[in-house]
């Protein structure tokens, strides 16, 4: 039975891991590759399957005298048998903790659509290692299309992702909600689907995508595939190991449509011990040449070292 109990909360310490040797020594590419267990194959979680067995507490982040939104905390022993904090390689990659960057997002996002520098209504939306997922419910709250969610972990998108969707914005899209209950499938208008896979392999099932990548592969031209791949992608956090950025930006450029995609990233300029950061996402996108990087926010409130909020548009 769902357990859930509601607090003010805001920031917790435990909330807001930061990233520590120990930590950041796990990851499906911080440690040797080989030495992994191979991913779970990439499958698509319906809004039904929430994992309502888990005990959940419901927290309020507020982003702004505007705008809170609620999400759950739910601790990693009961979803995955391991203790709070750990990353376990290839089988848990740290979602069920709100990380600093995410709410970094959210905030410049929303200063974004405010001056008319970012619009999301009708937009589809993917937002990669979404863990909680509050990027992609703030562009479900301002009227995206589509808002796919992406984690390595089906069981981080059942018993945490889908029910902070469901609290966010049945809430607020009351009006638009429609109810099917059609051989016991639920489905909220707008198009919210979540996607649970390794960056390397999610792409085989994720609804849309173009583009550069599978141009060269299959000789297909980017004009033939304009209108697929998402208009926006959004993610936090997901640049701290260096061996998987080849593998991030691979998926981001299989799923961004050409040329008008706009990619918002979230992350630490440096994390420190494992080599990869804003930093060095920014470097491969740049070595590439395909796409423009600009730097929108620097944030250096001394809870961590340095964030940076990007944005990457093609050329
Ligand atoms: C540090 S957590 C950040 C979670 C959330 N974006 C936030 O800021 O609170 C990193 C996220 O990236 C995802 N992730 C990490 N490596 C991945 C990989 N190789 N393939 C797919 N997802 C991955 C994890 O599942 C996790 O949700």
């Amino acid at each position: 039975m769902e357990k859930r109990s509601a607090s003010n909360s805001t920031k917790t310490e435990d909330s807001y891991p930061r990233f520590s040797l120990s930590s950041l020594g796990f990851g499906p590419s911080a440690t040797s590759k080989c030495s992994l267990p191979p991913p779970p194959p990439p499958v698509e979680v319906l809004l039904s399957e929430e994992e309502s067995s888990v005990k959940s507490n419901v927290e309020s982040i507020i982003i702004d005298e505007g705008l809170t939104l609620l999400k759950g905390r739910v601790s990693t022993f009961d979803v995955f048998g391991v203790a709070n904090s750990d990353l376990v390689p290839g089988k848990y990659e740290g979602g069920l903790k709100l990380w600093e960057g995410s709410i970094d997002l959210v905030k410049r996002l929303q200063s974004e659509v405010q001056e008319g520098q970012l619009l999301l209504r009708g937009k589809r939306v993917l937002e990669l290692g979404c863990g909680h997922g509050l990027p992609g419910i703030f562009a479900g709250l301002v009227g995206a299309g589509a808002i796919h969610f992406q984690d390595f972990n089906a069981e981080v998108l059942r018993s945490l992702t889908i029910p902070n969707v469901k609290v966010n914005l049945e809430k607020h899209l009351n009006q638009q909600l429609s109810l099917l209950t059609d051989n016991n499938s639920i489905s909220i208008s707008p198009d919210v689907r979540f996607f649970a896979g390794d960056w390397n392999e999610v792409h085989q099932i994720l609804p849309y995508g173009c583009n550069t990548v599978d141009q060269k592969e299959t000789n297909v031209s980017l004009e033939d595939k304009s209108l697929d791949g998402y208009d926006v992608i959004l993610m936090a956090e997901t640049v701290y190991a260096l061996s998987s950025l080849h593998s991030l930006y691979g998926l981001i450029k299989r799923s961004m449509h050409h040329p008008s995609g706009v990619i918002y990233m979230a992350g630490k300029k440096h994390y420190f011990g494992v080599g990869g950061g804003t930093r060095q996402f920014v470097n491969l996108v740049e070595e590439d040449g395909l796409m423009r990087a600009c730097l929108l926010a620097g944030v250096a409130d001394g809870s961590s070292n340095v964030r940076e909020v990007w944005k990457f548009i093609f050329k």
